[in-house]
């Protein structure tokens, strides 16, 4: 085992071992062999009731130490809890064993467990379950540094870790590869849990515990946290166990915990559909969003950013689309900088639109809030396609998950040439925030053709597709 000393083996003082095993019978001189029987007993005894027991395996437990020869009073079945509390084993969060293939399979976040998969659902954790014999997930979690100092258990209720204490309700607990300060990974790892909301009857959770790589994480991008106090509506109470110090080191097990290390994966495109669905529903409620001004047949939006990756001429794109808008009977274009537009004005803002126009970038994850099938027009900077790897797909992937209809990239091709032709990353670096300029006959062309499509999209679908946001949202 290459899991660090330092936490994972220091257990209780080992105060109980003569006090154990001599109240019903009559012990011989093989005192020690007797000694080694009993635990080998004992462990037989937790392993049947882990395989066998639905209800609580606390009940079988009592029956069958009542018969035992081995134990026959009180003080020695607290001394067997004692060292079922003993034996308790910590393992770290981040297994390093697995650094190679870190999201793979059980991950090398609490690797030693496995996920619950079911077709086309969400993947996740729920302790207690049957399965691991109704113990509840423990935690010695406050490192924030280095995910292998921090560690895990499971642990019999009657037998929690010493000095550990007991959190009542749900716990989400939470695993994300990346930042859950950027949007987009951020509502990544989080939809995961408005899935198994959707299929646990609604159940919401006391309280949020976030790691990154195995390391605690205190806070999200507000964009995000504003969204989940809509979708489970109560305030998100992010577990920071304290300020405790080093030497505060007990552990904190949990009632009940649920554990997301997949973000979507494993769902269908319908389950990812209803989160969103769910999400958009309970914003416009929140946010209370009224209906739809009926006049307006086509809401297009140009999302703009200031600095990185905003318009060489911002007056000339709008310019631009301000014109196709314009010749077409009720449509209205909607110029927004989100970055000082409250989370309720952006879930107003893209309630009312149908085609969200900007540069690929943070602000563009608004487009969950529009109508299912609003149409999506993303822009980048010169460089992106050769060099940004998979992650320029993100907000097509997003538009397919949510619903919505992606209509394609325009890509810069004007631009400072990369002053170091053979080294990618640093091209990649002076690309990545550069500024996007315009082609008027592209844009143009691209604007017409899309409005024209959301026109007459719209007069084919039935409007009751589009329930007014109501009640729990379709979650029951
Ligand atoms: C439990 O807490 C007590 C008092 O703080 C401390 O002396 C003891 O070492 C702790 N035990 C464990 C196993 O951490
Ligand atoms: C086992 O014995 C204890 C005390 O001797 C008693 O409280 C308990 O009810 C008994 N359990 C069963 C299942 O008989
Ligand atoms: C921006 O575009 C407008 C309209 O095409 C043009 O009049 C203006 O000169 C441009 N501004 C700059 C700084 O290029
Ligand atoms: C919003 O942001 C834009 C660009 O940064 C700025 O020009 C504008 O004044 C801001 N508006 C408000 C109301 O703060
Ligand atoms: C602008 O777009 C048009 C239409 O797609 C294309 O024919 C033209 O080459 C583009 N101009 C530039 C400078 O890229
Ligand atoms: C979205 O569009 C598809 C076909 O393009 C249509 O079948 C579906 O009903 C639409 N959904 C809504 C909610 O309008």
């Amino acid at each position: 085992m290459d899991r660090p000393e330092k936490k994972a083996t220091r257990s209780s003082p080992q105060k109980s071992n003569n006090q154990s095993f001599s109240s019903g019978c009559s012990l011989s001189s093989s005192k020690l062999l007797i000694h080694a029987l009993a635990v080998f007993v004992l462990f037989l005894v937790v392993w049947q009731i882990q395989q066998t027991s639905s209800a609580s395996p606390w009940a079988r437990w009592d029956k069958i130490l009542n018969n035992s020869c081995l134990t026959t009073s009180h003080d020695t079945r607290e001394g067997m809890a004692d060292r079922l509390r003993q034996a308790v084993t910590f393992l770290p969060l981040k297994d390093l064993r697995y650094t190679g293939e870190a999201m793979k399979g059980h991950t090398w976040f609490m690797s030693s467990l496995y996920d619950m998969q079911e077709q086309g659902e969400v993947q996740y954790q729920q302790h207690p379950v049957e399965a691991t014999g109704g113990r509840l997930l423990c935690l010695r979690g406050r490192d924030r540094h280095d995910g292998s100092w921090n560690s895990y258990a499971l642990a019999w209720p009657d037998a929690l870790p010493q000095n550990a204490t007991l959190k009542a309700g749900i716990t989400f607990v939470s695993y994300n590869h990346y930042d859950y300060h950027n949007i987009w990974h951020g509502l990544s790892s989080m939809m995961s849990f408005v899935a198994w909301h959707v299929k646990s009857q609604c159940a919401a959770p006391e309280r949020w515990i976030l790691y990154h790589w195995g390391e605690l994480r205190t806070s999200m991008a507000p964009w995000v946290s504003t969204l989940l106090e809509a979708t489970f509506g109560g305030a998100v109470k992010i577990e920071d166990f304290g300020s405790g110090g080093d030497d505060d080191d007990a552990p904190v097990c949990f009632e009940k915990a649920v554990v997301m290390r997949h973000n979507e994966g494993g769902m269908s495109s319908e389950k990812r559909m209803q989160v969103y669905d769910l999400m958009r529903c309970r914003a416009r409620l929140y946010c209370q969003v009224g209906g739809r001004d009926g006049g307006i047949k086509v809401g297009v939006t140009m999302l703009m950013r200031d600095g990185t990756r905003s318009f060489r001429n911002a007056s000339a794109v709008v310019g631009i689309f301000e014109e196709e808008c314009r010749r077409v009977p009720g449509c209205r274009l909607t110029v927004a900088y989100p970055h000082n537009l409250t989370f309720c004005e952006q879930v107003k803002l893209m309630s009312g639109t149908d085609v969200v126009i900007s540069a690929h970038g943070a602000q563009l994850s608004n487009m969950i809030l529009m109508d299912r099938n609003g149409s999506v027009m993303e822009l980048f900077p010169k460089g992106w396609k050769e060099m940004a790897g998979v992650g320029q797909y993100v907000y097509h992937w997003l538009a397919s998950w949510s619903g919505m209809k992606h209509e394609g990239a325009w890509r810069d091709p004007v631009g400072d040439p990369c002053p170091f032709p053979n080294d990618e990353a640093r091209c990649m670096s002076l690309f990545k925030d550069a500024k996007i300029g315009h082609n008027h006959t592209y844009f143009s062309q691209w604007g017409s053709s899309v409005i024209k499509d959301v026109i007459t999209r719209k007069a084919l679908q039935d409007p009751s597709a589009l329930k007014p946001a109501a009640g729990l949202c379709g979650c029951h």
